[in-house]
């Protein structure tokens, strides 16, 4: 009887004191609610505010605008060659075991433009001395033209559109032939040949602007304001010997220039 009369009394107490306005319990023993680790609402930053990562961005270079400007600057084929060396937005610098610049006589008559170095050039730093340079050499020989001849209208000068060689021999890139090309324009200006033999498609769309080097082969053309003459490469001629009558009928009419 007794605890029912205490349940009766403290529910009537409880209820006055909700009247009274009490919305919650209190426990036997105090909480400190500051210890309590209740998330702490931060006041919203605004973004400028804020202070901003400093981004460095590498600065975008303009690889042909750098090498015209290089190669431009070169007064002698010395000054070239270094220029050339020091220039580091192509990358087949980097697999590169040798730069290969020239061979031959500056001066002569004569100026050969090929490719690129192949493995042979690559570890002899200089261009057209594997299987497809023994036969330029040969051709040559066969008009009476010799890359060491002493007397420049019997020799040639001899160089690549690119001095490096490319992994596995590929064919060279758009990209590299265009950061390469203000090289090879000046390179052609300071060594002054009456005229070019373009070797193979790669010098023909560089200098001439369009490959097809079996329909354009054997025609006079003109790059970088001199004569030239697109040819079979040696190194085709070695897989297609057939086309060496084209070749030597080539060879004649660049003789007959010269004589002329
Ligand atoms: N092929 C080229 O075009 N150039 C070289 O120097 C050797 C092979």
């Amino acid at each position: 009887m007794e605890s029912a009369n205490t349940y009766w009394a403290d529910r009537a107490l409880l209820e006055w004191q909700v009247e009274l306005g009490a919305d919650e319990a209190l426990e036997e023993a105090p909480i400190d609610r500051y210890a309590l680790n209740v998330p702490v609402e931060k006041p919203v930053e605004k973004q400028e505010d804020k202070p901003q990562p400093v981004i460095h961005r590498p600065v975008e270079v303009d690889a042909v605008a750098t090498a015209r400007t290089a190669a431009d600057a070169a007064q002698s084929l010395d000054d070239l060659a270094a220029a050339m060396k020091g220039f580091e937005h192509c990358e087949l610098k980097q697999g590169a075991k040798s730069f290969v610049f020239a061979d031959g006589q500056p001066g002569a008559r004569v100026m050969i433009v090929g490719e690129a170095p192949g493995r042979q050039e690559d570890i002899a730093g200089k261009p057209f001395v594997g299987p497809a340079g023994q036969l330029l050499d040969k051709m040559l020989a066969a008009i009476g033209m010799d890359r060491n001849a002493e007397a420049l209208e019997n020799a040639v000068y001899i160089t690549n559109v690119l001095p490096w060689r490319p992994p596995s021999n590929a064919t060279p890139t758009p990209d590299e032939v265009s950061m390469m090309l203000p090289f090879l324009e000046r390179h052609i200006a300071l060594a002054n040949p009456d005229v070019l033999v373009l070797m193979g498609n790669t010098p023909c769309q560089a200098l001439l602007g369009r490959a097809g080097i079996t329909r354009i082969r054997g025609q006079w053309a003109e790059a970088v304001g001199r004569p030239a003459l697109p040819m079979f490469h040696p190194a085709y001629l070695l897989r297609q010997t057939a086309a060496k009558r084209e070749a030597w009928a080539d060879l004649l009419t660049l003789k007959a220039k010269l004589k002329g």
